[in-house]
């Protein structure tokens, strides 16, 4: 008399309507588009210390109450607000001939983790592109790899949309560090 329940018909119901719920999602994901085009470049960004204001190509322009305009605030940086014009190349090295300039700012907003937000453009003016692409989203420094949005474009990028993974290539202190990312657009005209 105590064997198992046999599964009523209702909770067949309810898997069969799961599963076709979570096959759906995965044919979602299937039918994702492929890229039209791919493009990977760099930026390197140096951070105004106090002492190289010569090179620094960004500026801390907001802190909160407990820091200063010069050093990031402690708590992970929460409430400083950074503004940069630096310089993008095709591969790793600072030195290599620039493409373009990225353009922006980025924000930390978290007190308890490393996170930032990014809003900035890279604005191309070489051989091979000419023309703007706006990127925003959220930055959590310490992923390995994170995805923010390609919200649209100008010139060679007209009216673009896409995703693009953001890398930290390198990271030298409060000094300077350079970002890989990886484009994938997904609209192109
Ligand atoms: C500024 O950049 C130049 C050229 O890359 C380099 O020689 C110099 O050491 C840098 N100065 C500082 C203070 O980082
Ligand atoms: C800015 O804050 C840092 C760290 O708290 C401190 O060492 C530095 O003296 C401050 N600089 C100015 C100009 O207030
Ligand atoms: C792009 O580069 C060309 C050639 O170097 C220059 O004449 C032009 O002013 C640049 N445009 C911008 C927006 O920087
Ligand atoms: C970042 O990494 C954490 C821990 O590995 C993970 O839980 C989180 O989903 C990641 N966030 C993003 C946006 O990738």
């Amino acid at each position: 008399m105590t064997g198992k329940a046999k599964p009523t018909p209702i909770l067949l119901l309810l898997l069969l309507i799961f599963l076709s719920g979570s096959s759906s999602i995965a044919a979602k994901k299937m039918m994702r588009p492929q890229p039209c085009k791919n493009l990977v470049l760099y930026f390197h960004d140096i951070i105004y210390n106090g002492k190289n204001f010569k090179n620094a190509t960004s500026a801390i322009i907001a802190a909160p109450a407990w820091g200063n305009l010069t050093i990031l605030a402690g708590l992970d940086h929460f409430g400083n607000l950074v503004v940069f014009d630096d310089p993008i190349t095709l591969d790793n090295n600072l030195h290599s001939e620039p493409v373009g300039r990225a353009q922006g700012f980025y924000l930390y907003d978290r007190k308890d983790v490393f996170t930032a937000w990014l809003g900035f453009t890279f604005v191309l003016n070489s051989t091979d592109y000419k023309g703007t692409i706006n990127f925003a989203g959220a930055d959590p420094l310490l992923n390995k790899t994170r995805d923010i949005s390609v919200v649209g474009g100008t010139g060679d990028f007209f009216m673009t949309r896409g995703i693009a993974t953001v890398m930290t290539d390198a990271f030298e202190g409060d000094v300077y560090f350079r970002l890989r990312l990886d484009i994938k657009l997904y609209e192109c005209y």
